[in-house]
């Protein structure tokens, strides 16, 4: 299902009141009898310390440290204005987090679906401090948003949270206008792939802006997928019409370890309509591009946030994008959401007595 949303004629960046998500409201469509707001949206777009035209959206820095809020924010208002008590999501761990904490400020009960042992240790917890009830299913991503969509069809009182759910994805798309607000168009926008939404709802939202007259051209879309993982990504490289699913996908990018990415159809569409590309990286590549990320620019990103960055220097390596063209990477989510992945780091790490701090950074500065 697709929103199709004709914007209003009249309107313009500088016509625009507040921050965040629902800055953009004009865009967002459906009626809300309550909004239920954390400020999410209005992440850092920061110029990289390193190459030249390249751009970090930092959405790690959202109420709940991930890009999931600003579909969130809407999905939920959505879900409390219908009458909805209840609501359930499938995920990786970030949804489930977002899911939680509106919910939870909505008074809402929510239900998650989890698959057992493949969800990083700060998104269990976030889920667990906000008190959702956590549903933890022998098996993978896949067979757990299977579930939710029976429970949905099956039983008409839980609103699904899922990006199946377009409204999630008319929040999502925000990313967009907040960078054609500060930057104008980039000629590329590059995001990691798992079940496809946020990359669709990004393009979704730089083709509204030209529909409106604010903008005259979309950006060409760079979907990244890991090694094992890579469904999408494997069918845009090989020109073919339709993914072939993944049984049992691996990646150390737990985020977006899908095989089955439930939004392929439109995430083929963004990609090919704004003629982008698609690129596949190594779980090696991914931890080397999150470690330059924090070591080289300062930012913490979860692994599968990283991917962006791998694809970008992918990208760079092969001559498909040049360092002078604009790009922008969307880094998902924060660092913190996977302390195990931080915690396999190398870096100088010693246990000494007090008194020999100050000979042993003597003799590691001179060294
Ligand atoms: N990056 C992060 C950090 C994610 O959590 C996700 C998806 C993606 C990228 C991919 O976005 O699915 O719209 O293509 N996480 C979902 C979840 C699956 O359950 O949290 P997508």
């Amino acid at each position: 299902m697709e929103i199709i949303v004709e914007p209003p004629k009249d309107i313009s960046f500088s016509r625009l009141r507040g921050r965040g998500v629902w800055r953009y409201s004009p865009l967002i469509p459906g009626r809300y009898s309550k909004i239920v707001s954390m400020g999410e949206g209005n992440t850092p777009l920061i110029k990289s310390s390193i190459k030249k035209g390249l751009y970090l959206k930092f959405e790690g820095a959202n109420p709940t440290g991930s890009f999931k809020d600003r579909g969130m924010t809407v999905a939920v208002s959505s879900a409390v204005s219908l009458g909805y008590k209840a609501v359930a999501a499938a995920s990786t761990g970030n949804t489930a987090a977002s899911a939680a904490a509106y919910s939870s400020r909505a008074g809402l009960k929510t239900y998650l679906v989890l698959p057992k042992g493949n969800v990083a240790l700060g998104k269990v917890a976030q889920s667990i401090l906000y008190g959702a009830t956590i549903m933890e299913v022998n098996g993978n991503f896949d067979l757990a948003m299977k579930s939710v969509m029976e429970l949905y069809r099956s039983l008409g009182l839980i609103y699904p949270l899922n990006s199946f759910n377009p409204w999630r994805l008319e929040g999502q798309k925000t990313i967009a206008f907040e960078i054609a607000e500060e930057i104008g168009v980039p000629d590329y926008v590059i995001v990691p792939v798992g079940n496809g939404g946020n990359i669709y709802a990004i393009w979704k939202g730089f083709n509204e802006l030209v529909k409106a007259g604010i903008t005259d051209r979309v950006p060409k879309m760079i979907g990244v997928q890991a090694e094992g993982a890579a469904p999408i990504a494997k069918s845009i490289i090989a020109n073919k019409d339709e993914p072939e699913f993944v049984d049992s996908p691996i990646t150390i990018a737990s985020a977006i370890k899908i095989g089955k990415p439930v939004n392929w159809k439109k995430t083929m569409k963004a990609i090919r309509e704004s003629r982008g590309t698609a690129l596949i990286v190594s779980d090696e590549e991914i931890i080397e591009a999150q470690k330059m990320l924090a070591r080289r620019e300062g930012l913490g990103v979860e692994p599968a946030s990283a991917a962006s960055y791998a694809g970008y220097l992918k990208a760079l390596s092969s001559g498909l994008i040049d360092e002078n063209e604009t790009a922008v990477t969307i880094l998902t989510g924060h660092a913190l959401k996977d302390p195990d992945a931080m915690l396999r780091m190398d870096t100088k790490r010693v246990v000494i007595q007090p008194e020999e701090v100050r000979d042993f950074v003597l003799k590691d500065l001179v060294s």
